[in-house]
């Protein structure tokens, strides 16, 4: 009896015992990374804007990040060299003329590259808003805390400058406690809770997406506050973003020469890549590719040197992909198609636009016509400009890209039927004669 009980008490400290170790071992699976090994040698403030400090804890996270910097290579729709998009395609003075794009439109670079960047270029002047800043600093989060996010965007660029001093850093995307990925963002807590969705429950994998999401998105400056809003209350294609648009009446600008009220797409990488492209239903995230693991020596980390895959695809693409050469071949292919569609969008929106152009002139138009043909002219050019302004030439999401595409070409040459109709005939002849 009494050997009987020792051994189910033995038993049973050693499942305990057992139990705790696997406990132990799964907690430790589970962590975020950033707290496995060194321990912290300095104290980071809760909105520590200097990278550099928070670099004494994490050096080579650091030194990669430091990269972004100085990256020059350029690849064939993209890289860090801020060549002009103007003189690239001229096509695009057309298309924004009236705006700020059709003045400076430079290739983006890296991350801390983005302050020197926002000061160098020309749409911005004495009256832009302190929202321009949103996604540019590491200073952000901390003045966000401090003043709240409508102060922060009604405040104007030039004054709201004198308290910015980082380019984008650590503090934009760690929480320096835990090292885990944080929303930063108001403007994407409150477009995430308007979905019904709290960041707080997101997977690491999925915040891995939704960190890039803090910037990489399209958005709109709401009322004379200038408030910061991302349009995604009825969804996040562009259907859904194009339709709250128009309820709301919002335009960026009108168009000088068809007399469109517009909108400018931003960069809406995040909302593109989400649209059911194949790689997000397999459940990567923009940081497998934009910051695969690196190894130097025995440390195994993130790199932060975020830049064109393309630059990097052994690592970033081979992670996965034993054919690295094949699936960047397929890149090319991918981007050489949607590019060329693109062309087509883009004659079929000018061509849209002179004829609404001569149309107007007339003295006789059909001013319900008219306004029609300035509606399609608006719904086309934003659909063309969703994969523009997106930074992948249609990578992230070929099909979507050439749905979307083909929709805008379509929309477009309807406007410029609906021209060609409220000139009356006579003007056919003139119209498509330009
Ligand atoms: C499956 C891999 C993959 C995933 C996932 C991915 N990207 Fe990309 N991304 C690419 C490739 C490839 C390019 C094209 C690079 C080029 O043309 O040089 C690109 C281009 C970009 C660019 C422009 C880079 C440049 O050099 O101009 C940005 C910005 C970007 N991606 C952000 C994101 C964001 C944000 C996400 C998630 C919402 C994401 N990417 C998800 C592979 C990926
Ligand atoms: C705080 C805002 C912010 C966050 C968060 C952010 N980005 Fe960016 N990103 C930018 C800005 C702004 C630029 C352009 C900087 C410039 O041109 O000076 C940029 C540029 C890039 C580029 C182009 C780099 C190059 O060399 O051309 C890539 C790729 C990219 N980001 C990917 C990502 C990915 C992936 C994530 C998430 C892991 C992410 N970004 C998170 C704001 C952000
Ligand atoms: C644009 C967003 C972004 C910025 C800026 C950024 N990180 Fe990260 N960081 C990430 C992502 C994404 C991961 C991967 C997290 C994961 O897998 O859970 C990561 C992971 C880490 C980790 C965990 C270990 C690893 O390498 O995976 C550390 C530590 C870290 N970052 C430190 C830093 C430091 C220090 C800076 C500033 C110099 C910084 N990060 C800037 C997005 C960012
Ligand atoms: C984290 C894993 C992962 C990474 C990293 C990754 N991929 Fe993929 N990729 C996948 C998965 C999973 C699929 C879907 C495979 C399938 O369904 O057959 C896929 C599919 C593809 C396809 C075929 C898509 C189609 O619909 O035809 C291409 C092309 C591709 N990847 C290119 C790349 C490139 C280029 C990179 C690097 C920039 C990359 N991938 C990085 C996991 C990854």
């Amino acid at each position: 009896m009494k050997r009987t009980g020792t051994t189910v008490i033995l038993s049973g400290i050693i499942f305990i015992l057992a139990a705790a170790l696997v406990g132990t071992l799964l907690y430790i699976r589970n962590q975020p990374a950033p707290t496995r090994g060194v321990a912290p040698i300095t104290e980071i403030d809760r909105y520590e804007a200097d990278s550099s400090i928070w670099g004494e804890n994490f050096p080579n996270q650091f030194t990669t990040y430091q990269l972004t910097g100085s990256n020059q290579a350029r690849t064939a729709y993209g890289g860090s060299e801020a060549f002009s998009k103007l003189e690239d395609d001229p096509r695009l003075v057309t298309l924004f003329a009236g705006y700020g794009f059709s003045k400076d439109y430079n290739e983006e670079r890296g991350h801390a590259q983005s302050l020197t960047d926002v000061r160098e270029t020309m749409r911005v002047n004495e009256t832009t808003p302190g929202t321009c800043y949103s996604c540019k600093s590491s200073n952000n989060p901390g003045l966000w805390s401090e003043m709240g996010m409508a102060q922060f965007d009604k405040a104007l660029f030039m004054e709201l400058g004198a308290h910015i001093s980082n380019p984008i850093g650590c503090a934009n995307c760690h929480d320096p406690e835990t090292m885990q990925l944080i929303v930063t963002n108001p403007a994407l807590e409150e477009a995430l809770l308007a979905q019904g969705k709290d960041w707080r429950t997101f997977t690491r994998q999925e915040m891995r997406t939704v960190v890039c999401a803090n910037c990489h998105v399209e958005y709109y400056f709401a009322g004379e506050g200038k408030y910061l809003v991302f349009p995604w209350e009825d969804g996040t294609r562009i259907e859904n973003i194009s339709a709250y648009y128009a309820e709301l009446g919002f335009k960026d600008w009108e168009h000088p020469q068809s007399g469109a009220p517009m909108i400018k797409m931003q960069h809406p990488e995040y909302e593109f890549f989400t649209a059911d492209s194949t790689h997000y239903k397999a459940g990567v995230a923009c940081a497998d590719c934009h910051m695969p693991y690196t190894r130097d020596g025995a440390a195994k980390f993130s790199t932060h040197n975020v830049q064109s895959p393309l630059l990097n695809a052994e690592v970033a693409c081979g992670a996965c992909h034993a054919e690295v050469g094949y699936v960047t071949g397929r890149v090319a292919t991918i981007q050489a198609q949607v590019r060329e569609t693109m062309d087509a969008s883009e004659e079929a929106i000018v061509a849209a636009i002179q004829s609404i152009q001569a149309a107007a002139e007339l003295a006789s138009v059909e001013a319900d016509l008219l306004a029609e043909a300035r509606d399609l002219h608006r719904e086309a050019q934003l659909r063309w400009d969703f994969i523009a302004a997106e930074n992948s030439m249609g990578f992230h999401n070929p099909e979507e890209a050439l749905r979307i595409l083909a929709s805008a070409t379509d929309l477009a040459r309807q406007a410029q039927l609906k021209a060609v109709l409220a000139a009356g005939t006579g003007a056919v002849i003139q119209a498509s004669g330009q």
